[in-house]
């Protein structure tokens, strides 16, 4: 049984393993830094499976209209196991009852042939996301596709 908390701050230490379980995802260790540092002051929805976080979720906001995922993740034992699935559906009903009408996420663009990336890009789809542009500065030396879904 998977339970989802309500976003909190500061959660980047319950994060931090899953970052680090997922070295194909999260391998250059500037970005994880980064991502950890992010991860600890923005809104992060956290999936408990018993007493282990199982994934997570930090939303970052934009402009009153429209927010983004910033990063997410699942513990690679309990992948494809619908957890990603429940994580973006109690941020999107979060986000709906703040008014907010479009999600974002950014994740590495299909013109870079990566397996990994594809199977992210994949569960974006699945649930309803759309790639609007990819960006080839945006990242330094990676393309960058923007994927967006109405709330
Ligand atoms: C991407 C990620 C968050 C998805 O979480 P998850 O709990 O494994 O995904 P779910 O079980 O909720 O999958 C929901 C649907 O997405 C699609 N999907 C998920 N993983 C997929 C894969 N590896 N290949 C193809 N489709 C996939 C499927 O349609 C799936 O439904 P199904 O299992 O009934 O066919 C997780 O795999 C992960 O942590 N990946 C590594 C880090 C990452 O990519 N983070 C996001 C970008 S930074």
């Amino acid at each position: 049984m998977i339970k989802i908390i309500e976003a909190e701050l500061g959660q980047a230490y319950l994060c931090q393993k899953i970052l680090q379980l997922l070295p194909e995802w999260f391998g250059i260790e500037a970005a994880v830094t980064h991502y950890i540092n992010e991860i600890d002051k923005l809104p992060t929805f956290l999936a408990w499976k018993e007493k282990q976080v199982v994934g997570f979720l930090s939303i970052k906001q934009h402009t009153e209209f429209a927010d983004e995922i910033y990063v997410m993740a699942v513990h690679p034992q309990f992948h494809r196991q619908g957890i990603g699935y429940q994580l973006v559906e109690v941020a999107e009903k979060n986000l709906r009852k703040q008014v907010i009408e479009y999600l974002q996420v950014k994740t590495l663009g299909a013109s870079r042939p990566n397996f990994h990336y594809a199977q992210t890009r994949a569960f974006y789809q699945s649930i309803g996301f759309k790639p609007l542009e990819e960006f080839l500065e945006l990242w330094q030396g990676n393309p960058c596709v923007q994927m967006v879904k109405s709330l």
